[in-house]
């Protein structure tokens, strides 16, 4: 029973194990994802596995720090193949977001830690059993080593765009076999255009150790030797949407907070979590690509009048009114938390730095919770005050 809130999230929000094939025996070269793309000027010079005539838009190198801004800066990224190829999907997804990063799980992105009452176990005291303070929402579980990362947003002529942010995880389902040169079997990626709302999702099930996940619009020709291409490594767009990402967890913006992810602070800005957090109940949020039309947009956010608890941030109906809501409020579920942190103040990390006791807590949050749980499971209830989340700017 403990374990089924758990499983729900995890179907809810992660297909079953697709085999990727390609390159993932071969033993990749060391190349992190600044190495500097060899940019060639062959821009229509995909292999042609996609079906496509890949031109402009597939010539991003690996979308990273560096790259060649001087064959396409002038006209910017062109949808020219099929957008249910990954190739298509990320050239959809540059014209809204510009360059896309590649990255490695060994050297771009931080582990989340795993502890209990405070201490990270040693390697071989992990279990697959085992309560933490901090479980993953997405598994809950307390498997140890996963990491994620995050990259700013890059022009289409390389300059650093602060308007997009780009986070991956690099999660993994094992101990086996160990800590060092462990498996991720599960990577993914968000990009999002704060001003806009525009949001793209990647995903990956490569059980290898991604030493380098290329930017999903690399031009084959650029991809080393003996690592994945784009097409290898990435999920076509439409596999990507059937886990239906956004409806059930991504509900009401493209950032999941839980205290869990948040342990990981910005190397770059060590007050901020590596996961943006942004206020502002009207900010815009779509879901680019057309192999996503079929996720239901818009998406709805709860209102109800006078509930503190959308005073922050919005609550979406999927997952951030659900299961994250209880979790976040002393009702863990199925989430394998160690007592002292099922203990209040622990328990309770909304609202953040809450410093009164239970009983205030009781007095001043239980009904506004309640009402949004209420709210959840039957959001046309008049009282839930069920609103569109904005799909253009709304300033
Ligand atoms: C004082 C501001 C504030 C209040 C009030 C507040 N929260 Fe939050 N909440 C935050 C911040 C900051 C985050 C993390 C960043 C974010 O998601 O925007 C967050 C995150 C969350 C998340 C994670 C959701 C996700 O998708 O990331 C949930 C669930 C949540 N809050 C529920 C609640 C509930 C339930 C209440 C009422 C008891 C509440 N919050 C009241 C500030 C607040």
């Amino acid at each position: 029973m403990a374990r089924t809130l758990a499983l729900t999230l995890l179907i809810a929000c992660s297909p079953v194990t697709v085999d990727v094939g390609g390159a993932r025996d071969a033993d990749p070269p060391d190349v992190g994802s600044s190495d500097g793309a060899d940019d060639s000027d062959d821009s229509d010079g995909a292999d042609g596995s996609d079906g496509s005539d890949a031109t402009d838009g597939s010539d991003g190198g690996d979308g990273s720090q560096t790259g060649d801004p001087g064959d396409t800066a002038e006209d910017g990224p062109v949808v020219t193949a099929d957008p249910s190829t990954i190739l298509g999907h990320a050239q959809e997804c540059a014209v809204a977001l510009g360059r896309i990063p590649g990255f490695s799980c060994q050297t771009d992105a931080i582990e989340v830690p795993i502890t209990v009452d405070g201490v990270v176990p040693g390697d071989d005291e992990y279990s697959t059993r085992m309560d933490c303070d901090r479980p993953a929402m997405l598994t809950g579980e307390c498997l140890p080593w996963s990491k994620v990362g995050h990259k700013q947003g890059q022009r289409w002529n390389g300059d650093p765009d602060p308007d997009v942010d780009w986070v991956f995880t690099c999660r993994r389902d094992r101990i086996s076999p160990g800590r060092e040169g462990g498996i991720f079997n599960d990577v993914a990626m968000i990009g999002h255009r704060k001003s806009t709302g525009e949001t793209c999702f990647f995903q990956s099930f490569p059980y290898t150790t991604v030493e380098r996940a290329p930017s999903p619009m690399e031009d084959p020709l650029d991809t080393p030797p003996g690592s994945p291409t784009p097409r290898e490594f990435w999920d076509p767009p439409g596999d990507t949407a059937a886990i239906n990402c956004a409806n059930r967890c991504h509900d009401n913006d493209p950032w999941v907070h839980s205290p869990y992810i948040d342990q990981v602070m910005r190397p770059d800005a060590p007050t901020q979590t590596l996961v943006p957090a942004y206020t502002g109940l009207d900010r815009p949020y779509t879901v680019v690509g057309t192999a996503f039309e079929g996720w239901d947009l818009p998406f709805d956010q709860l209102k109800p009048t006078g509930n503190n608890c959308t005073s922050c941030h919005r609550i979406g109906t999927g997952g951030s009114c659900s299961t994250f809501a209880d979790y976040a409020t002393g009702v863990p579920g199925g989430y394998p938390v160690t007592d002292s942190m099922q203990t209040y103040p622990n328990s309770h990390w909304m609202p953040p730095g809450n410093s009164g006791t239970a009983a205030e807590w009781e007095s001043q949050w239980r009904d506004d919770v309640e009402q949004l749980i209420r709210c959840c499971y039957d959001s046309d209830r008049s009282e839930c005050n069920k609103q569109a989340i904005p799909m253009t700017p709304t300033r």
